[in-house]
């Protein structure tokens, strides 16, 4: 997505009138879907109103849809335009976040995370679990070894993204990916949870180098004065942390000891 082309994505969802067209079934918070008009622009959305928020037990209270904005603002400063654009807003159920809708392929080329039998791995996919299905058979949950998805892993490290499912990851007709749900993201202690494994302990790329970079002194300036407005002051310092820690070592993590590193279900 052009820069243009976000700007007036964000003057659509900031201004737009919003119509419910329905709740979002495999969603675990009120996930509403849709219709959002505003001039001669239209579009489809997804609004997380507050006050549908379900509970945790290791994040405050209502700040889900600010940690929303704050992962697309963080994603917009890596110029990698992984989240779609998101705002936060008044809509029909009061204060929450909105996010422009993502068409997404369903054949083959939109499957870049799965589990299968373990002879169905593609050889060109890294493997990161093997585990039993349902029945006691062997499964194997995989992801492919592809750029796109590499980036959003170094995404989801600075994030610190405590939720990233399969069907978190989207893939547009256009070949674009792009990563949603991100309201249990930005905890100060470790919480990385995630099905990209496949690359740990990689070293990073020149490229991750100076986007990394980048991020660091965004992070002391402008991208800082925005995210103070919408994570906590100790929240945005721990990022801060995250990505300097990725500088010095040089290489995407393995998972931490004693944390649960894959989200159940993986999807
Ligand atoms: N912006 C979006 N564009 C397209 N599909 C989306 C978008 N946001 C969410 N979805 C779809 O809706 C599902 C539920 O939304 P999600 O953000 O995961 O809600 P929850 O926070 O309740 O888990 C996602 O798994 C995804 O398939
Ligand atoms: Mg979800």
């Amino acid at each position: 997505m052009s820069d243009l082309e976000v700007g007036s994505a964000l003057e659509l969802l900031l201004h737009g009138e919003i119509v419910v067209e329905g709740r979002l079934v495999d969603a675990s918070n009120a996930t509403l879907f849709c219709e959002i008009g505003h001039g001669t622009m239209s579009g489809r959305c997804v609004y997380k109103p507050v006050a549908g928020e379900r509970p945790l037990w290791d994040f405050p209270d209502g700040t889900l849809a600010g940690r929303e904005v704050a992962a697309f603002a963080v994603s917009e400063a890596t110029g990698w335009g992984i989240v779609p654009p998101t705002v936060l807003r008044e809509g029909p159920f009061g204060p929450g976040m909105v996010q422009l809708w993502i068409d997404t392929v369903d054949d083959d080329a939109g499957t870049l995370v799965d589990v299968m039998a373990p002879a169905a791995l593609p050889d060109t996919w890294l493997r990161v679990l093997d585990a039993l299905g349902s029945d006691g058979e062997p499964v194997v949950l995989g992801h492919a070894d592809d750029e796109r998805l590499r980036r959003m892993t170094v995404l989801d490290v600075v994030l610190n993204n405590a939720d990233r499912k399969g069907g978190h990851v989207l893939v547009e007709p256009g070949g674009a990916v792009h990563g949603v749900d991100h309201g249990v993201s930005f905890h100060a202690e470790p919480k990385l949870r995630t099905v990209l494994w496949g690359w740990a302990g990689e070293p990073l790329t020149l490229t991750e180098v100076t986007v990394l970079e980048a991020l660091r002194d965004d992070l002391l300036g402008a991208l800082g004065t925005t995210l103070v407005e919408l994570v906590s002051r100790h929240e945005v310092l721990a990022c801060r942390r995250r990505v300097d820690r990725l500088l010095h070592e040089s290489r995407l993590p393995y998972p931490t000891e004693g944390w649960p590193a894959i989200p159940w279900p993986p999807f």
